[in-house]
C-alpha cells in the first residue's frame, strides 16, 4: 500500500482514545478496506501531561489547534473535543482549508450542521458525522442511503446512554440517580457537563440531526420540546412496573399531515414494547417508513470502542473518497423548511401520581375535572394512605395535551389535591 493519509486528531479523551485503539488494533483490516495507509500525525489536547488510556508518543500531542487544521499535508481532520465554540471554530477552519471533516460532536451538527455542510460542500469536501448519534449504532448511513426510497412518518428512540444508563440502574438496583450518574461519569458515557444529558440536550441535539435526514427537513434545536430525567423517583419507575410500563427517555418525531413534531421527554412504554428492553448505556432507534415498515436499530449508544468504531468507519469512507477522487461524497441537500406542530396541538395518553387529603369525593372530583375537559380515565388506583394523606396514580386515555393541561388546573385548585407529584406521558405502541 503506498499512499498514507495523514490524519489529524483533536481531542484524546474516552472516544479520541478508542479511535487511536482501533486503528492499532484493527489496523489490517481498517487499512485494507480504505485503500491506503493511515497516519496519525498530530493530537489536540488541552493537557499534554495527562496520564492517558492508550500509550502515545507524546512528540504526537499539541496543544495548538493551527499546527494541525493549518497543516497541508494533513487532508482529515478528526474533530472529538466537544462542545460548540472551539469546535464550531475549528472544523470551520478545516473546511476552508479543504480539509475533510469527521466528527462525533452532536452539539455542533445539531447547531451549525446545515450551515458548515453548506461550506464543506462549496469546498469540495464534506463532514462525516456516523458518531454523533447512537455511538457504535449505524444511523446516519441507513437514513442518507439504505432508507433513501421511504417517506418516513415516525422516528421514536432512546438516543441518549447516560440517561438510559441512570433509568436501568433505578429499575433493576433501585439505584438512587447521583450514584448512578456517577457510575454513568466514570464509564465515560457523561458529557463534559453531564446537565446535557440530564436535562435532554443532548437526545434533543441528536434528535434534530436523525429528524432532519428522516423527514428531509431543516429542523432547529428550539423547535424540540424538552424535558429531562431530573427529578425522577424511584416510586414511579416502581408504579409503572406494576401497571405494566417501563420508563425511558424518549426521543419522538413525527410527520403528520406535512407538519413535523418533535419532542423529548420521559416516557410510559408497555413493558412489552421492544424499546423497554433497551438497557444500561444501549440505545435504540424505532422507526416506520412506507415502504419498509417498522425498522429497529439497536446497540451501544456511548463508550470509548463503539463510538470510536463508527468515527474509524467514517474515515475509511473519506480515504475510499479520496481514493476515488469523489470530492464531497454524498451530501444532505435541500432541506425543506416544514411547519412546526407545537405539543400542545399533540395527542397522548398521561401517568399523573398525586397526593389529596384522604376524605370522601376526592375520586368523585379528580373523575369530574376530568370529564368536564372530556378527557376519559384508564386506570385510577389509591396507592397507600399515611396520617390522613392518599397517594393517587392514574393513566388517561389519549387526549389532546390541551384538554389535559385544562384538566390539570382544574385539579390543582382542589383544596383536597396537596400535591401534583409526577406527571408522564405516556406512549401505547
Ligand atoms: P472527553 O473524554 O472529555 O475528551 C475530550 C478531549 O478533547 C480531551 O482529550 C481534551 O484534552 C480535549 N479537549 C477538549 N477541549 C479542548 C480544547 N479546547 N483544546 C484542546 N483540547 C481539548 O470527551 P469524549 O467523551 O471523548 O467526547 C468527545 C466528543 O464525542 C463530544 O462531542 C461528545 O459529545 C462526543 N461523543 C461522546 C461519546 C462518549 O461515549 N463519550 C459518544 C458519542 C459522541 P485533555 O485530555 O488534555 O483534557
Ligand atoms: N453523553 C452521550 C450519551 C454520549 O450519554 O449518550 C453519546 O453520545
Amino acid at each position: 500500500m503506498e499512499r498514507v493519509i495523514k490524519v489529524g486528531l483533536l481531542g484524546l479523551g474516552t472516544v479520541g482514545s478508542g479511535v487511536l485503539r482501533i486503528l492499532e488494533i484493527n489496523n489490517k483490516e481498517v487499512t485494507r478496506r480504505a485503500g491506503a495507509g493511515i497516519e496519525i500525525k498530530k493530537i489536540l489536547v488541552r493537557d499534554p501531561g495527562k496520564k492517558r488510556s492508550v500509550q502515545v508518543d507524546p512528540k504526537l500531542l499539541t496543544t495548538d489547534p493551527w499546527e494541525i487544521i493549518r497543516d497541508p499535508e494533513i487532508e482529515v481532520i478528526i474533530e472529538l473535543i466537544g462542545g460548540t465554540k472551539e469546535a464550531h471554530l475549528y472544523v470551520e477552519e478545516a473546511l476552508k482549508n479543504e480539509k475533510y471533516v469527521i466528527t462525533a460532536n452532536k452539539d455542533l451538527m445539531a447547531l451549525a450542521g446545515a450551515e458548515l455542510l453548506l461550506l464543506a460542500g462549496q469546498k469540495g469536501r464534506n463532514i462525516y458525522y456516523e458518531a454523533s448519534v447512537g455511538g457504535g449504532i449505524p444511523l446516519i448511513r441507513p437514513l442518507k442511503h439504505s432508507l433513501g426510497a421511504n417517506k418516513i412518518t415516525r422516528l421514536m428512540g432512546i438516543i441518549n446512554g447516560t440517561t438510559n444508563y441512570i433509568l436501568t440502574r433505578m429499575s433493576l438496583d433501585k439505584a438512587d440517580f447521583a450514584a448512578a450518574l456517577k457510575e454513568a461519569q466514570e464509564k465515560g458515557f457523561a458529557e463534559q457537563d453531564p446537565s446535557s444529558d440530564l436535562d435532554g440536550k443532548d437526545a434533543a441535539y441528536k434528535l434534530c440531526i436523525l429528524a432532519g435526514l428522516a423527514f428531509n427537513s431543516r429542523v432547529r434545536y428550539e423547535n424540540v420540546y424538552v424535558e429531562g430525567i431530573r427529578g425522577i423517583n424511584l416510586r414511579d419507575i416502581f408504579y409503572a412496573g406494576e401497571l405494566g410500563f417501563t420508563l425511558k427517555l424518549l426521543a419522538i418525531g413525527e410527520e403528520i399531515n406535512g407538519g413535523i413534531a418533535l419532542r423529548v421527554h420521559p416516557t410510559l412504554i408497555p413493558s412489552t414494547h421492544p424499546l423497554a428492553g433497551v438497557l444500561d448505556e444501549n440505545n435504540a432507534l424505532y422507526l416506520v417508513g412506507n415502504a419498509v415498515g417498522e425498522v429497529m436499530f439497536y446497540g451501544p449508544g456511548a463508550g470509548s470502542m463503539p463510538t470510536g468504531s463508527s468515527v474509524v468507519a467514517d474515515l475509511i469512507d473519506v480515504i475510499r473518497n479520496i481514493n476515488h477522487q469523489v470530492e464531497n461524497g454524498i451530501m444532505e441537500t435541500d432541506f425543506l423548511e416544514k411547519r412546526i406542530i407545537p405539543i400542545e396541538m399533540l395527542s397522548s395518553a398521561f401517568y399523573l401520581r398525586l397526593e389529596a387529603v384522604d376524605q370522601p369525593g376526592v375520586f368523585a372530583g379528580l373523575a369530574n375535572a376530568f370529564a368536564d375537559e372530556a378527557v376519559s380515565l384508564d386506570r385510577i388506583i389509591q396507592k397507600r394512605s399515611v396520617q390522613g394523606k392518599a397517594e393517587i396514580v392514574l393513566i388517561t386515555h389519549v387526549v389532546e395535551e390541551r384538554s389535559f393541561n385544562r384538566a390539570l388546573e382544574k385539579i390543582k385548585a382542589f383544596p383536597a389535591i396537596e400535591r401534583i407529584n409526577s406527571l408522564f406521558r405516556v406512549v401505547e405502541s
